[in-house]
């Protein structure tokens, strides 16, 4: 027997969940697919991001800063610990509540909003006017027809051949999330964002880490301003090992650890750790949808083809999040989510893509939204830019965080704000402002005429956009 549908999502990542619950608020009748099971085998909602991504990534960063902080950040308030230790079965119990409370709170959510939730693997079956889909569950089977289906099945950690992961000496990013105790030596292929996030996590509480990174330059993807002060804190102040141009070419699982041949500009090299974690980019997970059998179609490397509004070339068949085009972010994901379910209901929203805003968790983090200054300078558009330090912040002085900057850059004709890029402390709770003033088209002028709290973080925004009108006042 087939139940039927008005929607059917596959996948209850922060993109499928958020169009499920969106659909069901505007009276279709949903139902969300979602093959992800926990460490004791129960179905778990939430996706990559609640489970083994986001949600954990943060929780191990705040302890793990927490307990920086306490070792070496408390000396100069006058204050002495004595005896500070880590028990990290704790920090991980910690860490696993939270997810469980989340992915509870998703089903939770579904409960409330009237979503119908299946636990098993969703594939086509047929497409048409009508889809029908089928639930592997184990065993069991279950066909469900649908008008529409809203594919959002997510990424998978992009795998290396020479590197396969064993989840005992190397590591995905599930694996790095779980590790009982800090490893002596940890050895990381990619310095991109999970790299740098994870990999801060265990130097904080005491391994030696090494970053392994085939481009030559330091977070290509920031603006270069940014990744030059990154760069110079992690390897300087906070001993992170980052070797650029340095490409992984094959390991030795030995008794003791791994050990890592790679090249780089001097030849060939070797390195020994005891686990190494495999961070080199994630891949979208569309291999289990059965996409070809019904001429879904699929880009070179495994994306799900979609226009501006996320529509496949399918009649209903739209597809959102990691595992079409664009940035692998959760918001970004979300926002895609939420866009489809309205349109399916008649409605013609648009989805921001200019304005998604980025951010990683390091400490100081570092945020941005619009373009880099070296973006701009490869496209000839005339700008200004204001930077304002934290050094010259009276928050940021009382906070001890005085590391970092906020820089706006604005058309040089017309002062609307075309990016803005920041490191520094929470700056990630600052960006909002910054996305909220591009999403208005703002300038730099209106920015630098809106009254900020004093003493806060933002003022250093305030500054960046008077800097960039020729005028800052603290600095
Ligand atoms: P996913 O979250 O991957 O969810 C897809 C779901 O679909 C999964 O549950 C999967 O099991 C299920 N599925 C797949 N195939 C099928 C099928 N055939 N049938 C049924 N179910 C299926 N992003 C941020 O914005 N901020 C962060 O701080 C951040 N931190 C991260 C940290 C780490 C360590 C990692 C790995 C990622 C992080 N990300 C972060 C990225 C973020 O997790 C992803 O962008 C986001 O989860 C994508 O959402 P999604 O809904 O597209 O897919
Ligand atoms: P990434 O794309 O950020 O970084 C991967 C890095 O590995 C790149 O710098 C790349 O040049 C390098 N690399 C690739 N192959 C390599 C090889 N063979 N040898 C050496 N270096 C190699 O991808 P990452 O860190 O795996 O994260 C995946 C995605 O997850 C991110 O792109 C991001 O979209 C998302 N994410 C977001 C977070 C956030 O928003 N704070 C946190 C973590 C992940």
């Amino acid at each position: 027997m087939s139940t039927t549908y008005d929607v059917a999502v596959i996948g209850a990542g922060p993109g499928g969940y958020v169009a499920a619950i969106r659909c069901a608020q505007l009276g279709l009748k949903t139902v969300c697919i979602d093959a992800w099971t926990d460490a004791a085998g129960k179905p778990a909602l939430g996706g990559t991001c609640l489970n083994v991504g986001c949600i954990p990534s943060k929780a191990l960063l705040e302890s793990s800063e927490q307990f920086a902080h306490l070792r070496q950040g408390l000396g100069e308030h006058g204050i002495a610990v004595k005896d500070a230790s880590l028990d990290v079965g704790r920090m991980l119990a910690r860490k696993d509540k939270i997810v469980d409370k989340s992915t509870a709170g998703i089903a939770f959510l579904f409960r409330k909003n009237k979503v119908d939730s299946k636990a098993g693997t969703g594939r086509f079956v047929r497409t048409g006017d009508h889809c029908v889909l089928e639930v592997v569950n184990g065993k069991e089977r279950e066909e469900i027809t649908a008008r529409f289906v809203i594919v959002a099945t997510g990424s998978v950690p992009a795998s290396l051949p020479l590197f396969p992961v064993d989840g005992e000496r190397v590591l995905d990013n599930a694996g790095a999330l779980s590790l009982q105790a800090p490893p002596k030596r940890l050895g990381i292929i990619g310095a991109g964002i999970i790299g740098l996030e994870l990999g801060s996590v265990w130097r904080r509480l005491g391994s030696e880490v090494t970053l392994f990174e085939s481009r030559e330059n330091f977070l290509a993807m920031a603006d270069t301003q940014v990744a030059a002060e990154a760069w110079r804190l992690f390897t300087k102040e906070q001993g992170l090992t980052i070797k650029l141009g340095a490409r992984p070419a094959g390991m030795k699982i030995g008794k003791n650890g791994v050990g890592v041949e790679y090249q780089d500009s001097q030849g060939a090299q070797r390195f020994e750790c005891d686990q190494l974690l495999v961070a080199a980019g994630r891949a979208p997970n569309t291999a289990n949808i059965n996409a070809e059998a019904v001429g879904l179609e699929l880009d070179a490397r495994g994306f799900i083809a979609v226009d501006d509004h996320c529509r496949t070339a399918l009649p209903n068949v739209y597809a959102i999040g990691d595992c079409v085009r664009g940035p692998m972010l959760a918001h970004k994901a979300s926002e895609e989510g939420l866009a489809v379910a309205e349109r399916i209901a008649g409605q013609q929203p648009e989805v921001s893509y200019a304005t998604i805003p980025s951010v990683i968790y390091t400490a100081p983090e570092i945020a941005w939204v619009g373009q880099t200054e070296q973006a701009l300078k490869a496209a000839g558009t005339a700008f200004r830019k204001g930077v304002f330090r934290f050094m010259a912040n009276g928050r940021a002085q009382a906070l001890g965080e005085t590391r970092g900057f906020v820089k706006v850059l604005a058309d040089d004709r017309t002062d609307r704000i075309l990016g803005v890029h920041m490191i520094g402390p929470r700056v990630s709770e600052l960006l909002g402002e910054a996305v909220v003033a591009m999403e208005f088209a703002a300038a730099a002028e209106d920015l630098a005429r809106i009254c900020h709290a004093h003493p806060t973080l933002s003022e250093a925004l305030h500054e960046a956009a008077l800097a960039a009108l020729g005028r800052p006042l603290h600095q």
